[in-house]
């Protein structure tokens, strides 16, 4: 039986665009070092704000060490594909004349995939390096890219592999897709929003993941979910509630239109959470609330990581609980 998601190595957390995949990131990131984990956290946008959630002031092509076993790296594939070559190419002088050549400028911009190669490649050299015998990273925490752009990063090796006859980059193609593949190591976690089309967006990307690429599937975690729901009696009072002085009249049909604005997501999160748990097989789910905060924070990666460990455990035991009636 494969670990549980949590001890796995390589986590990689994808989504649509702006569902929260950098803060969900920057959470994973954060209780994975509390449990005494070695973490890398790598942005694949190397402008992103992963960094500066976790403590740092920017981020590097080099591993950053913001916090006690926290370390962020950003990851660009140019650079990636340089440092590559650095290592094919030993010879300082010969590589700056290959770098600084207009082939190679061309080379670059015309060879499809080449750049998400690599920096998958990169990726999968932090996550097999070792130093004195032992893996260098407990955990490493990719915040990927929106869909799109992910699926075409978790592709490129299986594409490479297929498309390279026999030689290096057949054999290099090969040994990432390996590892990617490995339940023993990895698990790509999917944020959403419980709303109509990020519901219908993952369940596209699930298929996408598990059928057509056989990564493995790790949480799939619903973000800003909003729980509070009003009684239609305790909206009602309130709307018809009256108030003497303007001000106070002003707040209260303030409080009003917010509390039915509120019940009125929390009724279309719970409709699409069904959609989402019907349609994720037996992929734990785990939600996290929407923080109402004026600004997002450190603080609030760190509650948003104690929930999420909570969430975890809450599914564990579920499953669990599921497990022991199937066998009674
Ligand atoms: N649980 C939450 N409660 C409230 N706000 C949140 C929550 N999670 C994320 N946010 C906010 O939602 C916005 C989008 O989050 P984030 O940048 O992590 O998304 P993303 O998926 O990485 O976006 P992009 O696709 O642009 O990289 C940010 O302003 C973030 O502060
Ligand atoms: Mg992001």
């Amino acid at each position: 039986m494969p670990p549980s998601l949590l001890q796995r190595r390589l986590h990689f957390v994808v989504g649509k665009g702006g569902v929260g995949k950098t803060t969900i990131a920057a959470a994973l990131a954060l209780l994975l070092v509390r449990r005494g984990r070695r973490t890398l956290a790598v942005e694949m946008d190397a402008v992103g704000r992963l960094p500066t959630l976790l403590g740092g002031s920017g981020v590097g092509y080099v591993p950053t060490e913001v916090a006690p076993g926290l370390h962020v790296l950003g990851l660009d594939g140019r650079a990636a594909l340089e440092e590559y070559l650095g290592l094919i190419i030993p010879v300082k002088r010969l590589l700056a004349t290959v770098f600084s050549s207009k082939l190679y400028q061309y080379f670059v911009a015309a060879a499809p995939g080449l750049k998400e190669l690599m920096t998958v490649g990169k990726i999968w050299y932090e996550a097999t390096r070792e130093e004195a015998g032992r893996p260098c990273w407990d955990a490493i925490v990719v915040d990927a890219p929106a869909t799109g752009h992910s699926l075409q990063y978790l592709r490129m090796p299986q594409a490479a592999r297929e498309a390279f006859g026999a030689g290096l980059v057949q054999r290099e193609a090969t040994k990432i897709t390996g590892l990617l593949r490995d339940r023993q190591t990895t698990a790509v976690h999917i944020v959403t929003l419980a709303e109509e089309t990020p519901v219908t967006e993952t369940l596209e990307t699930r298929t996408q993941l598990v059928e057509a690429l056989g990564l493995p599937l790790g949480f799939v975690i619903a973000n800003r979910v909003h729980r509070r729901r009003f009684s239609p009696a305790v909206l009602e009072r309130l709307h018809a509630t009256t108030a003497s002085p303007a001000a106070e009249r002003a707040l209260l049909a303030c409080v009003a239109e917010r509390a039915t604005e509120e019940s009125g997501w929390a009724s279309i999160n719970e409709a699409h959470l069904g959609r989402l748990r019907a349609g994720i097989g037996s992929a734990p789910l785990v939600e996290l609330p929407f923080l109402f905060v004026e600004e997002f924070d450190r603080s609030c990666v760190e509650q948003l990581a104690r929930l999420l460990e909570a969430g975890v455990a809450a599914d564990s035991r579920g499953a669990a609980r599921g497990r022991e009636r199937g066998s009674s």
